[in-house]
């Protein structure tokens, strides 16, 4: 009994997102750790299945990290954004375009999916120009999305998997942060979800307890308080663009917990923070 209920329970959501476009952004922890990793990509292929169209956009931190060390390079960051140098910008593609997108394409395949995976300079899928304002590198502002690549591709049944580097109008490659590439992504397919899955509880407040709700102007206001730094700055941020053009709804959930991404969508309990426009 207590199974038919779980399956009673998925079954409206099944008919409401049925047909509809979910953007999540996979980094973090939920990236490193074998186990979630084939998780995630049965969650990723179970939600195609039943008729949603998923559109990964992948993160890589942690993994960038460890090659900028073991290559002798030094890092850092200015508000969550890595300043980005032509040595550390060889990295990055490498690790991202190479490694990692390859190694999301083949778990996906593992779990009796298809993906495609490609990074945001295919086809100019996402062009960028270099961040204004801050002396960074080559670390982009999305200035456009070819959506329609990404239609076609979830039109014949494949599950694209984005790199997060970018076209610049300039010619040159950029270093977009993958949670405002994924936001850009969810705002070009006016996606019902824009889900970012990362390694903490959801959106912490001054207290450190997870919000579970908020409106887009709370978290306006949250994100220019000092509750909210580094990484989670860009997530906020770009759940509100999305918001802005025409993304029903943003989510920062917890990727560490197994199947984070079926509990959130697929039952009455929802977990981590979601921002909406309401
Ligand atoms: N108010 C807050 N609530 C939650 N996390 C916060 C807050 N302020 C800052 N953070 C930090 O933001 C981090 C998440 O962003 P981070 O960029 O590190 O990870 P990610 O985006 O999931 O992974 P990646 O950048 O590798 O794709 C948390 O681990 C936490 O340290
Ligand atoms: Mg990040």
């Amino acid at each position: 009994m207590e199974k038919i209920e779980v399956l009673l329970e998925a079954f409206p959501y099944i008919k409401k997102f049925s047909g509809c476009t979910f953007v999540v952004k996979y980094g973090g922890a939920a990236m490193e750790e074998e186990r979630l990793k084939k998780e995630f990509a049965r969650d990723v292929v179970l939600l195609k299945y039943v008729g949603v169209n998923p559109v990964i956009v992948h993160g890589g931190g942690p993994q960038i990290e460890r090659m900028l060390t073991r290559l002798g390079i030094p890092t850092r960051f200015v508000e969550g954004l890595r300043v980005t140098d032509a040595e550390t910008l060889d990295v990055v593609e490498m690790v991202l375009s190479g490694a990692i997108n390859k190694a999301i394409v083949q778990a996906i395949h593992n779990a009796g999916g298809q993906a495609i995976g490609l990074s945001g300079k295919d086809g100019k899928l996402i062009v960028a120009e270099r961040v204004k304002g801050k002396d960074i590198g080559f670390v982009g502002d999305v200035v456009g999305v070819n959506g329609k690549i990404l239609k076609d591709m979830c039109d014949s049944g494949y599950i694209p998997v984005i790199a997060p580097l970018a076209a610049g109008v300039d010619g040159t490659t950029y270093n977009v942060n993958a949670d405002t590439a994924a936001g850009s992504v969810a705002g070009a397919l006016s996606a019902e979800k824009l889900i970012l899955l990362t390694d903490v509880p959801g959106v912490l407040d001054a207290n450190l307890k997870p919000i579970s709700s908020m409106s887009t102007e709370e978290a306006g206001i949250l994100v220019k308080s000092d509750t909210v730094r580094g990484g989670m700055i860009p997530k906020i941020t770009c759940c509100l663009d999305a918001l802005r053009a025409g993304v029903k709804k943003g989510h920062i959930i917890d990727g560490r917990i197994p199947h984070a991404l079926l509990l959130e969508v697929f039952t009455d309990l929802g977990i981590g923070t979601q921002i909406s426009g309401e």
